[in-house]
């Protein structure tokens, strides 16, 4: 993409109304555009990145062995009158009526129309383990929308709904959806933390959240030092093989690491004191595992091998997605703007040509932009007749992880200079050498 022909509304004041990094940057990169309290429209910038979130989510959910479907953002009353949530729900329900007076709910989750759509068509435990999953757009009516998509009242949310014949099995599915988040975060550059939760209106027996810690986080958290240090890597993982799944969640569990709602001062003390860390945290996803709650009242039942009906145990799952934009800001800013992580950025590198209009430069920037796309990398070619401050601060501010500054005096000897964004620091190299550097980082990913 070429800046000049690009759609990038960047903001030269700092936004009176937000009060935290994340909203502040997102605004002043022209990532988004509040339309009401809590709506926003995503700029294509912004756009970029929740399509990268999507992206990896999909590919960790499909790795999982969970199958993607699309669900409306529009749902009949009645099926939730089934389930007794019409009238329990309260305000945060966006409820309509359409020309025919029928009553309406623009979905804040979707656990009834995912069991109307089992109970139609799987009758046997033999289309048994199932789990469908969706990436759709929610309405929940909060009371205070803020910090931006952080706390939005449209937002984008990944969720799942397991279906299982035993209780065991639905634990399975419970660990495998632990599992697959944490490598989710970890791909985008986040220590997200599985903390035992509360269940909330939602209900049921199980529930972890996953918490990014985060000074602006809404929820405070408890928790041992080592925890955060606990990573996945590049580990294999058999989602088939409970024992594999149920031991990687038992590692992430064991040591303490709480809410607020569930924290338990007697055993947090058991921790050496030097390790116990009390902090704020923003909640990324929540799993959650709660039997037959919704198959019983809604007659989502399978035949058993001996003849028998029984209703499925089911949980549900979901990831924050349009809220992870924001999660990653906060974890990833400095004072000049945005740090994106490789894993979701959205161009891969910034090139920066410092004397538009020179031969020698405007080729080799044309020629860097070529080598790229070749590599399969998508660069953001500053074009503009700018300064060069004005350059590297646009860069600066929307964050992408490596920049290509191009200038008379280096081209002259071959040489161009790669900045990396979080470390600030610059070397000079020839131009294949830096495409060949910049190649090889995001291969490795
Ligand atoms: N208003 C919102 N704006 C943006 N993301 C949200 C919002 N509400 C929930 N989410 C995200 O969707 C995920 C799954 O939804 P869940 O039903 O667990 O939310 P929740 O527990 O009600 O969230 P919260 O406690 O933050 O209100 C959450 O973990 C969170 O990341
Ligand atoms: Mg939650």
């Amino acid at each position: 993409m070429r800046l000049s022909r690009y759609f990038l509304p960047v903001l030269k004041e700092t936004p009176a109304e937000a009060q935290i990094a994340s909203h502040r940057l997102m605004l002043r990169a022209g990532m988004i555009k509040q339309q009401q309290a809590g709506i926003y429209s995503w700029l294509p910038l912004g756009y970029k990145v929740l399509k990268r979130i999507e992206q990896i989510v999909h590919e960790e959910q499909i790795r999982a062995g969970h199958i993607p479907l699309l669900m409306p953002t529009l749902q009949p009353a009645d099926l939730w009158r089934e389930s007794g949530r019409y009238d329990a729900y309260g305000p945060e329900m966006l409820r309509i009526k359409d020309r025919h007076d029928r009553d309406m709910l623009y979905g804040p989750t979707n656990e009834e129309m995912i069991t109307d759509i089992f109970r139609s068509h799987v009758e046997s435990y033999k289309q048994l383990p199932l789990t469908l999953y969706h990436i759709q757009w929610k309405f929940r009516d909060e009371v205070r929308p803020r910090f931006g998509v952080m706390r939005g009242r449209e937002f984008l949310m990944k969720d799942g709904y397991n279906f299982d014949l035993t209780k065991e099995d639905a634990l399975h599915a419970y660990n495998r959806h632990m599992v697959s988040y944490l490598r989710t975060y970890e791909r985008m550059g986040l220590t997200a933390i599985p903390m035992r939760a509360d269940s909330g209106p939602i209900g049921g027996d199980d529930t972890h959240e996953f918490l990014v810690l985060a000074e602006t986080g809404e929820s405070e958290v408890f928790y041992d030092a080592k925890v955060p240090e606990l990573k996945l890597g590049d580990r294999q993982v058999d989602y088939d093989n409970r024992e594999e799944v149920a031991g990687i969640c038992e590692e992430f569990t064991t040591l303490y690491a709480r809410t607020d709602e569930t924290h338990d001062e007697a055993l947090f003390n058991e921790i050496p004191e030097e390790r116990r860390q009390v902090g704020r945290g923003i909640e990324v996803g929540q799993i959650f595992y709660f039997g037959t709650k919704y198959s019983e009242p809604m007659g989502a039942t399978v035949n058993t091998p001996d003849q028998g009906k029984v209703p499925v145990h089911m949980g549900s799952h979901g990831i924050g997605v349009s809220r992870l934009v924001g999660a990653l800001i906060e974890a990833n800013h400095d004072e000049k703007g945005i740090i994106w992580p490789e894993g979701v950025t959205p161009f891969h590198v910034g090139i920066v040509n410092l004397k538009q209009g020179d031969v020698s430069c405007d080729s080799a920037c044309e020629a860097l932009y070529r080598a790229f796309a070749e590599h399969g990398l998508e660069p953001l070619y500053d074009d503009r007749e700018e300064r060069a401050g004005a350059k590297f601060a646009t860069m600066d501010l929307i964050g992408l992880p490596w920049r290509i500054t191009v200038g008379p005096r280096g081209i002259a000897a071959n040489k161009v200079e790669l900045t990396c964004r979080r470390t600030g620091e610059s070397e000079e190299m020839s131009a294949e050498a830096a495409v060949e550097k910049v190649a090889a980082i995001y291969a490795a990913l």
